[in-house]
């Protein structure tokens, strides 16, 4: 069965964003999880989704440009991830949205068709964010695997990754790396 991966960049303090909805713990939004070769379709919630395809949207167009989310031109990472980003299928959860810009883009509104996702054969599935889209599918025992890149940051106030995370879930640790920056990059399996 393919696995579905959650990959999330969050502070020591578990704050996935800023507490007006601004990611700017983050410098870039590259694939820094090493998970470009391993998936071929991404799942994402209704609430971070329109966001995510106007960055990349911009990025895709004009390279050269400032992005919006963290002040600065792409990164060549990021570049690269805009030029992946759109061809995959994405599967939005939503019970609200109905279009999108992205043509392999489709809604998605209940968690049994994330199930029946995972049946079909293909390569892993990437679990995009956000917060309560990932607290959600990971309390309903969908998700497989957890890649977390803590920032060196106590960022006080802001919205935390597990904020509504409702069930405890043991995790076995696969993997440590320590990035530029003082990143660190963890890897767990979820029981
Ligand atoms: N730090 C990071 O690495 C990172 C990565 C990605 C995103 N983010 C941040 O995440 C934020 C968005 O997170 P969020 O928690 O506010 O929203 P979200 O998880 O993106 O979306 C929540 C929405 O998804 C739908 N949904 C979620 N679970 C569902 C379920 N079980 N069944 C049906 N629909 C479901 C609902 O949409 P409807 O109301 O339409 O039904 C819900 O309102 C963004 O602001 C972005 O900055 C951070």
């Amino acid at each position: 069965m393919r696995k579905l991966i959650a990959a999330m960049k969050i502070s020591v303090d578990g704050k996935m964003e800023g507490p007006q909805g601004s990611a700017d713990l983050v410098e870039a939004w590259s694939d820094d999880y090493g998970l470009m070769p391993q998936i071929d379709a991404c799942v994402l919630g209704g609430g971070m989704y329109p966001g995510y395809e106007q960055y990349w949207t911009s990025i895709q167009k004009e390279p050269d440009k400032v992005v919006w989310i963290t002040g600065r031109a792409p990164t060549p990472a990021e570049i690269e991830w805009s030029r992946f980003a759109a061809q995959p299928p994405h599967y939005v959860l939503s019970s609200t949205l109905t279009s999108a810009l992205w043509p392999n883009t489709s809604f998605v509104r209940g968690l049994e068709e994330i199930a029946a996702l995972k049946q079909q054969p293909g390569k892993d599935i990437y679990l995009v964010g956000g917060a309560r889209t990932t607290a959600s599918l990971i309390d309903a025992g969908l998700v497989d695997e957890l890649r977390l890149i803590v920032y060196p940051l106590i960022a006080g106030k802001g919205n935390a990754l597990f904020a509504t995370t409702e069930r405890r879930r043991g995790l076995d640790l696969r993997k440590v790396q320590q990035l530029p920056e003082g990143r660190v990059s963890l890897i767990y399996g979820i029981r």
